[in-house]
């Protein structure tokens, strides 16, 4: 796998660059978002440096796929999404994602989500994405529906390729 670029009505899905240290950093301090996702004890700006400079090399050894979502406009970063715990045996990989407060409401997660999905269960990808995702997330829950993902467990949703 190799991090793509893709174009979107209302966002686009494309790599971390160094210049998003910062948006980064404000998303590891925004409460929901620690709430949701799993960032890295240390949330500082250098932190965040090393996590986007290595996103290529996680990738290509096949660790993580992480993209950030970014305004159309003016290409800030607005959110992220992102496969973890990938097994290429099984064809299956954990699906996470976090929209930043002000973007929100929008429909940005639903697009990116729907699409980074696509993406990632597209002929030769993976064959089931898992979200793991707390019963009272509401707004996440409703992403996933949304994404056509089906409920797998207490906690846990799939999409199937
Ligand atoms: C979950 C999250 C990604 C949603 O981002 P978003 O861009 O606002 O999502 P969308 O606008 O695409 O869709 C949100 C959906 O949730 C619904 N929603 C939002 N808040 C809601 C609430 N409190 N109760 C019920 N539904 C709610 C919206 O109506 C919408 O559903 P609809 O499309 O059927 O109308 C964002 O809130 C977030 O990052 N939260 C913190 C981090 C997190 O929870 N990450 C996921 C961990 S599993």
């Amino acid at each position: 796998m190799s991090l793509p670029t893709v174009e979107l009505a209302k966002c686009r899905l494309r790599p971390w660059r160094a210049a998003d240290a910062d948006a980064l950093v404000a998303a590891w301090a925004d409460p929901e978002i620690l709430q949701g996702s799993s960032p890295p004890e240390d949330r500082s700006v250098a932190a965040a440096m090393r996590w986007i400079a290595s996103a290529e090399d996680r990738c290509e050894r096949g660790l993580a796929v992480d993209l950030a979502v970014a305004n159309l406009e003016d290409d800030e970063v607005v959110g992220e999404v992102g496969l973890s715990s990938i097994d290429q045996r099984r064809g299956a990989a954990l699906i996470g994602w976090w929209v930043a407060a002000d973007a929100r409401g929008k429909g940005v997660a639903t697009e990116a989500i729907d699409a980074f999905a696509a993406w990632a269960l597209a002929d030769g990808g993976l064959v089931a994405l898992v979200a793991e995702i707390s019963p009272d997330n509401v707004a996440s829950l409703r992403v996933a529906e949304n994404c056509g993902f089906q409920p797998l467990g207490p906690n846990a949703w799939v999409r199937k390729r």
